[in-house]
C-alpha cells in the first residue's frame, strides 16, 4: 500500500466518495444520514485542503482503497490546535492492515504540522471494535463516551473519543 497526499485525479476521487457514502450509508461510523454528492464531497476535500491539513488516500495496485483526512476539531479559535481525523477503508479491503497503516501515516504526517497538539478520533458506535484497535494500537487513548449523541436509522448511538498528545 502507499499513500498518496496530492494532485488526486477524477477518478480517485469518485472512488474515495464511493467508500466515504458506504459508510453513510451502511454503518453508523458517519453520522451523515445522506450521500454526500460529487460537490459537496469536493467541498470537504477543498475545506481540507483550505486549512493546511492532510488528505491522503491509500492506493493499492493503482486502486484508491481507502482514505484518511484531518479537520477542526471545533471552530471556536481556542480549539485551534486540536484536530479530528477520519479514515474510510472500501469493504472490500477491511481486516487486511490497510487502517492501521494508513492512520500511521496519518499520524506521522500530522506530527510535522506544529499546530496539530491533540488528535481526536470521534469514534461512532461503541462496537466499532476495528477502529478502537486501530487506536490503540496508534498509541490513542480512550478518552470518554458521549453516550446516544448521534441519532440514525431509528436509532441513538454513542460517541467514543480517543485521543492522541503529538
Ligand atoms: C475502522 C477501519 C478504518 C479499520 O480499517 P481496517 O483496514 O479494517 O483495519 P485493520 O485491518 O488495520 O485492523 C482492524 C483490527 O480490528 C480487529 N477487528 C475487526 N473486527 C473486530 C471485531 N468485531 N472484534 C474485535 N476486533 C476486531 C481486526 O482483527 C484487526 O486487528 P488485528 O490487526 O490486530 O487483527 C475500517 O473498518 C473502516 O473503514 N470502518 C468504517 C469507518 C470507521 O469506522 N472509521 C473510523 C472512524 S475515525
Amino acid at each position: 500500500m502507499r499513500v498518496k497526499k496530492n494532485n488526486f485525479t477524477v477518478n480517485e476521487i469518485s472512488k474515495a466518495r464511493k467508500i466515504y457514502n458506504y459508510f453513510i450509508k451502511y454503518s453508523f461510523s458517519n453520522f451523515e444520514e445522506k450521500v454526500l454528492s460529487k460537490s459537496a464531497f469536493n467541498l470537504l476535500l477543498n475545506k481540507v485542503k483550505k486549512n493546511k491539513l492532510p488528505f491522503i488516500l491509500a492506493i493499492e495496485d493503482h486502486e484508491v482503497i481507502g482514505l484518511a483526512f484531518v479537520n477542526k476539531f471545533r471552530e471556536k479559535s481556542g480549539y485551534r490546535f486540536s484536530y479530528e481525523h477520519s479514515i474510510y477503508i472500501d469493504p472490500d479491503f477491511i481486516n487486511n492492515g490497510y487502517g492501521n497503516k494508513i492512520l500511521k501515516e496519518l499520524v506521522k504526517i500530522c506530527k510535522k504540522i506544529t499546530k496539530i497538539k491533540n488528535l481526536i478520533a470521534v469514534i461512532g458506535g461503541k462496537d466499532n471494535f476495528a477502529s478502537i484497535k486501530i487506536h490503540k494500537k496508534n498509541g490513542f487513548q480512550y478518552i470518554g463516551t458521549i453516550k446516544k449523541a448521534g441519532y440514525k436509522k431509528n436509532k441513538w448511538v454513542d460517541s467514543i473519543y480517543m485521543q492522541k498528545r503529538l
